[in-house]
């Protein structure tokens, strides 16, 4: 047993995401922390909303609502949304918490003590048209280094470069369009990352080694390219308040933080908003899993998730910032980069509305529809395309066929023939043998690429378990051996309903509700929530004979044709 810290990228609190942003950073946090905890783990997952920032302030004036009260409606609409998808955070935070707020400000005041920030006066954009200083993601223009037309004034999301708004070419203001741009001086505060990146290059050839490719070569990338100085600090109302203590001329300034100074720090204050909020009488010791006090409580293996635009950020940008405080703050220990998910080979937007939003996923069908396919699917090794023909054909070859079918066909069939407990009789032979050592070799298998992080891989070892059991069905065929032999029909049930009990375990991680569905189906006195070995599971006998079983509704329903048809008007389609 090991203590395992999980967090996925912060979602921007502006708007409720898309099946891209889902699959690509907190749904596999999800499967990954629930495997954990059934392999008994103590296991720690956190994630928040991103809320500062100009992104923010904008869609709050959209709405017409003090930009406070927009952030907490927006977080309540997010937090439903991931209830649906029954993401098991530990905790769900808020970026404007004032635990950030306090962590932010300690790590700004460690930073400077040590030597790595430094005021600057500094040339920025102004927009007379706009009335305000913009903030580098409302310049937009072409990209110096891949010619991208619409690169932002912090990063080009083609070529993901980080730049500042004066690199751009031809720029322009993202908020009116208007190219009147003047520059004016103005104090922010610098990160000083370039005298930290002997130390970040240092580090990352100790625990890179075995990220994933994506992630190792973007963080490579970037430090090949030289890690340079960046304002920390930004001419907005929204933020994290620069302290007065150490800085009071820029605080009576009104500057705050950049957004992405304080987002992952709120990885930080996110588990001390956890510790903050526990029940009366539960103690929750949030710096034990952060602070690596020497001779401290057990390590703690630090894993995240996200999307490759989030990469340099997680992989540079924030262990820069951790290593400059010199405290000794937990640095991640794997990162596990996604590449997108495409809606039929084009972009998800969340301003052109295209694609599939997870609200909208989650009227049409339940989660588990969803959570499988998506992470079966998922952008590991290269981006990956949702359509809604490869979504229905997955529903239902290897929901509806292969799992829910084999459940509903064994539990039916078993009730009318021996009534509503597990049947007895029969020995074992050479069939169940057989399946015996396929279980056990498929849920080694299973287990190897949940331990690596291979989600493709780990749902394909997941399907081979449901199809044995199909399988070993067919084969069996208790259909007719219950005409010559009810023994042997009887003990091939009891063998399927074992299965079925093993599949609940197993399939957790990936369709909570369904295995929920699947385990309840027996009345076990003690059914706890254990892992089972490949020993145990090979044998089958979790469930024994004369055990009481009710035959659950119909687990998934088949995607129609005329289905497939309305999905595809609703959202657009191919073309
Ligand atoms: N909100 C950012 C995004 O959606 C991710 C922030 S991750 C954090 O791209 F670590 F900075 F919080
Ligand atoms: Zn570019």
């Amino acid at each position: 047993m090991a203590r395992h810290l999980v967090t996925s990228a912060l979602p921007y609190i502006n708007g409720i995401k898309h099946l891209g942003n889902m699959v690509g950073s907190m749904l596999p946090a999800d499967v990954y922390s629930r495997y954990l905890r059934r392999r008994g783990h103590d296991v720690l997952y956190i994630c928040a909303t991103d809320e500062h920032g100009t992104p923010a302030e904008l869609a709050a004036k959209e709405r017409g609502l003090p930009v406070d009260e927009f952030c907490a409606q927006a977080h309540e609409a997010q937090k439903a949304v991931y209830d649906g998808f029954e993401l098991a955070f530990d905790y769900f935070g808020r970026s404007s918490s004032a635990q950030n707020v306090e962590i932010t400000q300690h790590f700004a005041r460690r930073l400077n003590e040590n030597g790595f920030i430094e005021e600057r006066a500094v040339r920025q954009v102004y927009s007379p048209a706009d009335g305000r200083f913009l903030p580098d993601r409302y310049v937009e223009g072409t990209c110096p280094h891949c010619g991208y037309d619409k690169a932002r004034g912090d990063q080009c999301e083609n070529c993901t470069r980080v730049l500042d708004p004066t690199d751009l070419i031809a720029p322009r203001s993202a908020i009116s369009g208007s190219t009147d741009l003047e520059v004016r001086e103005t104090t922010h505060l610098f990160l000083l990352q370039s005298k930290l990146q002997g130390e970040v290059e240092a580090w990352i050839d100790e625990v890179g080694e075995d990220w994933p490719q994506l992630s190792s070569s973007i963080a490579r990338k970037w430090l090949t390219e030289g890690l340079h100085d960046r304002a920390i600090t930004r001419d907005l109302d929204w933020g994290v308040p620069v302290p007065a203590d150490t800085w009071p001329e820029l605080a009576a300034e009104g500057k705050v933080f950049y957004v992405w100074f304080d987002a992952p720090i709120e990885y930080i204050a996110g588990t001390k908003e956890w510790a903050d909020a526990a029940p009366a009488g539960e103690v929750r010791d949030w710096k034990s899993w952060w602070y690596e006090a020497d001779g401290g409580a057990d390590p703690v293996r630090y894993t995240q998730f996200m999307a490759k635009d989030n990469v340099p950020f997680h992989t540079v940008m924030f262990p820069a910032t951790e290593l400059g405080v010199r405290e000794p703050w937990k640095k991640v220990d794997y990162v596990k980069g996604f590449n997108w998910l495409t809606y039929y080979g084009g972009k998800f937007s969340t301003s052109q509305k295209r694609g599939v939003f997870t609200d909208h996923a989650l009227d049409i069908l339940p989660a588990d529809y969803w959570r499988y396919f998506l992470v079966a699917n998922a952008p590991e090794s290269d981006d990956s395309s949702f359509t809604w023909e490869h979504f229905a054909a997955t529903v239902n070859k290897d929901l509806a066929d292969t799992l829910g079918n084999f459940v509903n066909r064994v539990l039916t069939f078993s009730r009318k023939r021996f009534g509503d407990e597990v049947p007895a009789g029969g020995t074992a032979g050479p069939a169940e043998a057989k399946l015996g050592e396929d279980i056990a070799r498929l849920l080694a298998e299973y287990e190897e690429q949940m331990e690596r992080l291979q989600f493709r891989k780990a749902a394909a070892a997941l399907r081979a378990l449901w199809s044995a059991g199909n399988s070993y069905l067919e084969e069996k065929a208790p259909w007719l051996e219950i005409k010559t032999d009810p023994e042997g029909a009887a003990l091939t049930l009891r063998t399927g309903m074992n299965l079925i009990h093993l599949y609940a375990v197993v399939s957790e991680p990936f369709i909570p509700a369904t295995s929920r569905s699947m385990r309840s189906a027996f009345a076990l006195a003690d059914d706890t929530a254990a892992w089972v070995s490949a020993g145990q599971a090979a044998a089958l006998d979790a469930v024994p004979a004369g055990t009481g079983f009710t035959v659950p509704p119909v687990l998934f329903g088949k995607i129609s044709e005329e289905d497939l048809e309305s999905y595809r008007s609703r959202f657009g389609g191919g073309g």
